[in-house]
């Protein structure tokens, strides 16, 4: 009981910033996109198939880039961010179950999905160890964690920079710069199939399995 009070401010603290950024957060989030991620969406989500799970969906920015036949259920914290996701899909004719929740306490059954998804949450999300172990029970023997993220760079100026801006960016934003889904995979029981890093280790392209 003693660490869920601050785990809770925090998640809440979260969700305020994405229901007050929400209206601009494509505009910034595309310039990210075109300057570091490239065609990182596109690949991660090309990748996707069965019963899909978008851990914090944000505002559908990956909508484009599932599998016509993928089945998606998207959670996010964040109402007003949901509710943009939501018209996007109606405008791309995409059928989501879109649902507000936390990633660090999933309101599904072990073992329901083929994949689970998650970009650029893992750096936000206050305990993300504890989400990508819901991630690992909400996914079948055998099923797929696939994750885009910023991380940790290993490159020493790159990292040093990261360290510099970090208390700024977790007061602000609740954004870490320095964590890494790596740190946590193997610990967990996933199996890390390919890791994928670009801009000076700054991107993180992450294909594991839940072994069987
Ligand atoms: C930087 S945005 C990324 C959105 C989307 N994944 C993307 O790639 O554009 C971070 C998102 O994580 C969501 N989020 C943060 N903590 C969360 C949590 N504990 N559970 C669910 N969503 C969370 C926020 O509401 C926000 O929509």
């Amino acid at each position: 009981m003693k660490d869920a009070a601050p785990a809770t401010r925090a998640t809440e603290r979260v969700r305020r910033f994405y229901d007050r950024s929400a209206p601009n957060y494509d505009g910034w989030m595309r310039l990210f996109d075109r300057l570091l991620l490239g065609d990182g969406r596109k690949r991660t989500c090309a990748r996707a198939s069965g019963d899909t799970l978008e851990l914090a969906i944000g505002t559908g920015l990956n909508l484009p880039f599932y599998r016509r036949d993928v089945r998606l259920t998207g959670v996010d914290l964040s109402p007003a961010m949901l509710a943009i996701a939501g018209r996007r899909a109606r405008e791309l004719g995409l059928r989501v179950e879109l649902r507000p929740g936390d990633a660090q306490a999933l309101d599904f059954p072990d073992g329901r999905f083929d994949t689970v998804v998650a970009t650029l949450c893992l750096c936000t999300i206050p305990d993300e160890r504890r989400a990508l172990a819901e991630a690992y029970r909400v996914l079948r023997p055998g099923g797929w964690l696939l994750l885009l993220e910023h991380v940790r760079s290993p490159v020493g100026p790159v990292r040093w920079v990261q360290r510099l801006l970090d208390p700024a960016l977790v007061r602000l934003a609740g954004d870490h710069l320095l964590r890494d889904p790596l740190d946590h995979l193997a610990g967990l029981g996933f199996a890390v199939e390919q890791c994928a890093r670009s801009k000076w280790g700054f991107v993180e392209r992450v294909v594991a399995h839940r072994p069987r």
